[in-house]
């Protein structure tokens, strides 16, 4: 009998902070940093995102995240036998936020990693879970995105501060006799390593280069709406499906005009369309998942909806993920 993959359960968390873009303008305005509720909406489609408190890492996120995903599944944290956390903001340079996530679910023992795609890393974590699970490397995998992205804003950087949040989701993704995941296609293109980075780095000690991102938005924002067309392409062709089987598209959620281009594109109404940007911002490798669970436990979502997935990021890195809730 083939094995498949499917999800099984999924959870979310958001710290209890929520900042809306007048908050934030307000608090920057003390920096000096001028912006408008007004501009963040027209340009980004958010209007509020979490910071996480200061003592409070990925892995704790992450941690809310995975225990309502893994309550959901009907599965205790010890049947777990894989964990896979998408993250670009670890707890620590090492071990892994996996490691430390598996000791905080009070569990030992199962294959525990980060797996690093920025904002395209769930998608490829889910695929790489997948995979693992097929081959009979794992049955039952903890597949989390899990990010404090507010610890590397430049809050004097109105181009960028304005647009990310903190947040985790999380699946339980287990073996089974019926297909879940129907295909995935994943991409990374390194000569654009420089539009969206954090270019320091640990040396000696110290942080050398600046340990703040950067990013060129009008050159992410050109490559993301190419890119986002042809990976849902690409893993439609894979699952020999068109567009018109799709009932719900989840991309990553950064900008509102991203995401509408990209269903204006594959012909999809804006119906067909999971929008959590508008109230967390973009959380980067936790911005799918958050969006997956909200539209789950909202109802939208429903056993046997075909659901495409989409990331795009820091790499650069796209790719997408079909699949049969
Ligand atoms: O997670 C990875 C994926 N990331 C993304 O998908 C991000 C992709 N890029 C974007 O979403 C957009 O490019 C941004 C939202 C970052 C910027 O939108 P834009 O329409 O490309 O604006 P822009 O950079 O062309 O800036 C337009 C104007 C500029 O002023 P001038 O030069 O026209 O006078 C900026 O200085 O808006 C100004 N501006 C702001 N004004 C008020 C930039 N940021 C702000 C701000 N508040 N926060």
């Amino acid at each position: 009998m083939t094995r498949y993959s499917r999800i099984t359960g999924t959870g979310s968390y958001l710290p209890p902070n929520r900042l809306t873009n007048a908050q934030l303008a307000a608090e920057l305005a003390t920096r000096g940093v001028e912006t408008s509720d007004e501009w963040i909406v027209e340009r980004t489609g958010i209007s509020a995102r979490h910071f996480a408190a200061p003592d409070v890492t990925s892995s704790d996120l992450g941690l809310e995240a995975a225990r309502r995903a893994i309550e959901a599944a009907g599965l205790q944290a010890a049947d777990i036998d894989l964990i896979i956390v998408a993250t670009s903001t670890p707890d620590m340079v090492f071990p892994s936020v996996a490691c430390i996530l598996q000791h905080k679910l009070g569990i030992a023992g199962c294959a525990a990693f980060d797996l690093q795609a920025v904002c395209s890393g769930f998608v490829y974590a889910l695929s790489v879970a997948d995979a693992m699970i097929k081959s009979g490397a794992a049955s039952k995998a903890l597949v989390v995105g899990a990010e404090v992205f507010s610890r590397i804003l430049d809050f004097s950087d109105r181009t960028t501060c304005v647009l990310f949040g903190d947040g985790a989701g999380a699946v339980v993704l287990e073996a089974s006799d019926t297909p879940g995941i129907l295909a995935s296609d994943l991409h990374a293109d390194g000569r654009h390593v420089g539009i969206l980075c954090v270019p320091g780095h640990v040396s000696g000690g110290q942080v050398l280069g600046s340990a703040l991102l950067t990013m060129d938005g009008k050159a992410v924002f050109k490559l993301a709406v190419g890119v986002l067309e042809s990976a849902a392409r690409a893993t439609l062709a894979k699952a020999e499906l068109t567009e018109a089987d799709i009932d719900w598209l989840i991309p990553h959620q950064a900008n509102l005009r991203i995401m509408h281009s990209t269903a204006k594109k594959l012909k999809l109404p804006l119906e067909k369309l999971i929008v959590t940007v508008d109230q967390h911002g973009n959380t980067s490798a936790a911005s799918i998942p958050l969006a997956l669970d909200d539209a789950v436990r909202s109802g939208k979502v429903k056993k046997g909806d075909i659901v495409m997935l989409e990331g795009v990021g820091g790499g650069f890195t796209w790719g997408a993920v079909l699949l049969k809730y």
